[in-house]
């Protein structure tokens, strides 16, 4: 079956933009369906950093056909900065996408600071919709936006019949689904595998894999729960700074039930595990195993205190990181298939196993 879901497995941020810059050169087709430029992508090609917001991560490619599909809601402002910054002839935007509008942002502005929301303007234009009184990118006039305008779903549809490979690209993370996450402290989209399908107008039929992207620690921007928070981890060092808001994200040890629960509500049948290489000079490293009353109960394991940036297998990593996957694995029920230890595409691979 031609679909593949990358989906992010905590609070956003987990690395999503890079893994499906990696995966995108085996695809013809990626897809954006949810959410709108609160989410923020950093993908490093060489010395160059693209930040994207709304367009798919594989736009860097060449041959790669993007799409953002009904489900999401745009900023035509954002959309145009970043036409601007790459090469967007082969990007399609759906018409019945919804459009956020400047009383939106406004609104946001003066509402969403209790949950810490990105004042984007993301809920009140979903809650428009909602109440069907929203804006749809069919109904702007704009010329420049017109060559990208045509219904993205069946273009999806003959795509897949073709048998040719569609990526979906999930935006924020599990816990911070509509439903499912840690509401009120969520955005307004559903996050999760079924909510990306729900924003594209593709079955579940069409999938045969769904990889949940997770970091080896967490980090969590705005406010809301967060069991393993740690504020004795640096997030300067670690380079844990918002892409969409700039603000310090909040940091804390890798929550191995959360991201379990995170497995199962997506029906995740393969594991990327980012960001290893921030842990690489720590003295030991806690893993929290299970919750007693949403506390922590954390088995600690040794550091490695080694660079692991240019590993290129499983068996080149020292054995106490070796030690911490298989941990994370076993935890979490789900192989691990990728590991990513540094921001390049070639800081990354896949994992072999003893
Ligand atoms: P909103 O999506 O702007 O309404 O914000 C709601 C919550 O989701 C806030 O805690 C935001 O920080 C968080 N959030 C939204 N998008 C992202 C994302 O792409 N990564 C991480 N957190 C996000
Ligand atoms: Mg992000």
């Amino acid at each position: 079956m031609p679909a593949t879901i990358v989906i992010g497995l905590q609070w956003g941020d987990e690395g999503k933009g890079k893994i499906v810059d990696l995966l995108a050169e085996n695809f013809q087709h990626v897809v954006r369906s949810q959410g709108g430029n609160n989410a923020g992508h950093t993908i490093q090609v060489g010395e160059k950093v693209f930040k994207l917001h709304l367009i798919p991560s594989g736009i860097l490619h060449p041959g790669v056909k993007c799409y953002i599909a009904d489900g999401t809601v745009i900023d035509l402002n954002v959309l145009k900065k970043e036409i601007e910054t790459v090469n967007a002839t082969h990007l399609t935007i759906s018409p019945g996408a919804h459009v956020i509008l400047e009383k939106h942002r406004k609104e946001d502005a003066a509402t969403g600071k209790e949950i810490g929301t990105t004042g984007c303007g993301i809920g009140p234009c979903y809650a428009d919709k909602m109440r069907r009184v929203g804006m749809r990118i069919g109904d702007v006039e704009d010329q420049w936006l017109k060559p990208f305008v045509r219904p993205v779903a069946p273009l999806l549809h003959e795509a897949l019949e073709r048998s040719e490979l569609v990526l979906f690209e999930g935006a924020q993370g599990t816990l911070l689904d509509l439903t499912f996450g840690t509401y009120p402290y969520v955005t307004s989209s559903s996050t999760l595998a079924a909510g990306v399908l729900a924003g594209a107008g593709v079955g579940p039929t069409a999938v045969s894999d769904v990889i949940g992207v997770c970091k080896a620690y967490t980090t969590r921007v705005g406010a809301g729960p967060f069991p393993t928070e740690a504020p004795e981890l640096d997030a300067r060092a670690a380079n844990e700074i918002g892409t969409t808001t700039g603000r310090l994200r909040r940091m804390g040890f890798f929550d191995a039930p959360l991201v379990r629960y995170a497995v199962k509500l997506n029906g995740v049948s393969m594991l990327a595990l980012t960001k290893l290489d921030i842990l690489d000079q720590w003295e030991s490293i806690k893993i929290c195993i299970e919750h007693d009353d949403a506390v922590p109960i954390y088995k600690k394991l040794p550091g490695w205190k080694k660079s692991t940036r240019e590993c290129r297998s499983f068996s080149d990593l020292p054995k106490e990181a070796r030690a911490y996957i298989e941990k994370i694995e076993e935890l979490v029920e789900a192989p691990i298939g990728l590991i990513s230890v540094g921001p390049k595409r070639e800081e990354t691979f896949y994992f072999d196993g003893e």
